[in-house]
């Protein structure tokens, strides 16, 4: 393959990922977006495959193909299988997974590089390499933990409460400067001794990942990962910029940059600022398990029955849905698409409100609601619909809990306190449907049980829609 065919490709699957990233963008298109990205991604393997076989190593080409058929075939058919069997609930840590794996590549391509440098270079050249080589293996190993890390969080395995240890910040800022000085080293000092620093300092960056995502409360969980998914954009650059790749640096940048543009929509949904995310300590009310946080809660909890339910459907005008992470886990969004038909046939004004960080992963919801045909014009935004709880007869809220908190507005004290909730109590009736009294991500109590216009529906919210959709049908 010439090198001019071989750029043209390149620019074309850049271009692929842009318009993928573009698509993604909008429910109408995502299915197109992700078509684009699968386009560009297979062109950018063959071509590079083809490419760096073919060029300059004609000799070794077929044992090159050999070895990266034994790695990709294998590797695709795992991650098609695991990726075919993952609950959508669960696609965060699939997600978190897939960025360490992101970032262990960094590190080993770095430390590769340096071992068995592709092109001898000198004098600048050869510095401008070993700083790419040193940030691409720091940036690397600290995704490569964090996202372990993360990965367990999610998956319940360690526990959502932050690990807060004394004088945090201080041993941050110390592991980094050591991290520097390693730099220095590594590029000042014997060249005999570069790989030493090299190890040590991936160590420490290790060790930084480790700490950075473990000081994390439970309800910065979203920020995380897309924080990690701009890292491991940015480890992947930089290992373009050590191979000399320039698809793989405007990829890892494509993704570097959404990612942290994710990262800084997630944190105002959250009204946090990205900063004391990072630091670590939201959503542990300064070092206590996050479910002891709050002022405790006044009034009594009302339970309501499936059939006062319809009675109330039946009577209202209009009904927002709340849809959150039991819905998900339940799988009742067929149901409830079906419920919000049979009312909207009835001229109820009938709508859903999303929660920025409702579920498990950006735009969770919307993605459960489009699989369940629901139109897109009634689902509404946080800050599109919060205004018209006061005008709305009956809100059904379906296996979400901290997204309607109302401390998150008034108890200066709540862990989640600063959080944009949609303010669902200022509805009519809030029916609120759950199994019993556990608690949400945050692991904070929710006062919305408790207040006079709040009914509680428990039981699965599958079988709980269900059971209502039979009724209003009869
Ligand atoms: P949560 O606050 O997690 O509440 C979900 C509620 O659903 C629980 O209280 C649970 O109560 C109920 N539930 C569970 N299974 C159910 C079932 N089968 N049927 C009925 N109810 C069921 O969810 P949310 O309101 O969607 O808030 C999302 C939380 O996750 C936020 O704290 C957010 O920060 C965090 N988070 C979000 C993301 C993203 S990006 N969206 C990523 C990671 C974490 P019972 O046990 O009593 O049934």
């Amino acid at each position: 393959m010439s090198y001019s065919l071989l750029v043209v490709c390149y620019i074309a699957a850049s271009a692929l990922f842009i318009l993928s990233l573009g698509g993604l963008s909008k429910q109408e298109t995502a299915r197109r977006g992700n078509l684009n990205g699968i386009i560009g991604m297979v062109l950018a393997i063959v071509v590079t495959a083809v490419g760096t076989n073919l060029a300059g190593a004609a000799n070794v080409s077929g044992t090159g193909f050999a070895v990266l058929a034994a790695s990709i075939i294998p590797g695709a058919l795992i991650g098609a299988f695991l990726a075919s069997r993952v609950a959508m609930t669960s696609m965060p840590e699939l997600v978190a997974m897939l960025h360490s794996f992101v970032g262990l590549a960094a590190v080993l391509v770095g430390i590769a590089s340096y071992i068995s440098p592709t092109e001898h270079l000198t004098g600048t050249e050869h510095t401008i390499h070993a700083i790419e080589i040193f940030i691409g293996v720091f940036v690397g190993a600290i995704t490569f933990t964090g996202s372990i890390i993360a990965f367990l969080k999610l998956k319940g395995s360690i526990g959502g409460k932050p690990l807060l240890l004394p004088g945090r910040h201080l041993l941050n800022l110390l592991m980094v400067l050591g991290s520097c000085f390693l730099g220095y080293l590594f590029l000042f000092g014997a060249p005999a001794d570069g790989l030493t620093w090299l190890l040590v300092m991936t160590g420490i960056a290790c060790v930084i990942g480790v700490h950075m995502v473990m000081a994390i409360g439970g309800a910065d969980m979203p920020v995380v990962v897309s924080m990690l998914n701009s890292y491991s954009g940015w480890a992947a650059s930089a290992a373009g910029f050590m191979l000399s790749n320039d698809l793989l640096i405007v990829t890892g940048a494509l993704v570097g940059s959404s990612g942290a543009i994710l990262s800084y929509i997630m944190c105002e949904a959250m009204n946090r600022s990205f900063i004391s995310v990072i630091m670590g300590g939201f959503g542990s009310d300064g070092g206590a398990p996050a479910a002891g946080g709050g002022q405790p809660i006044e009034g009594e909890i009302t339970e309501i029955s499936a059939d006062e339910t319809v009675e109330l459907l039946r009577d209202a005008k209009s009904v927002i849905v709340v849809p959150g992470y039991g819905m998900a886990v339940a799988q009742a969004q067929h149901t409830v698409s079906e419920i919000a038909k049979h009312l909207r046939s009835k001229r109820v004004k009938f709508r859903f409100a999303i929660h920025p960080v409702a579920g498990r992963l950006p735009g969770h919801m919307n993605v459960l609601l489009a699989e369940a045909n629901v139109p897109y014009d009634i689902v509404l935004e946080m800050e599109e619909i919060n205004e018209d709880f006061p005008e709305t007869d009956v809100v059904l809220v379906i296996g979400a809990n901290d997204i309607v908190n109302p401390s998150a507005e008034d108890d200066p004290s709540s862990p989640i306190a600063g959080m944009p909730v949609l303010q669902v109590w200022k509805s009519g009736t809030v029916i609120v449907m759950k199994r019993g009294r556990g608690t949400g991500y945050a692991g904070v109590e929710n006062p919305l049980f408790f207040k006079e216009n709040t009914r509680m529906l428990y039981g699965d919210a599958k079988k709980t829609v269900d059971g209502l959709l039979g009724k209003l049908r009869e």
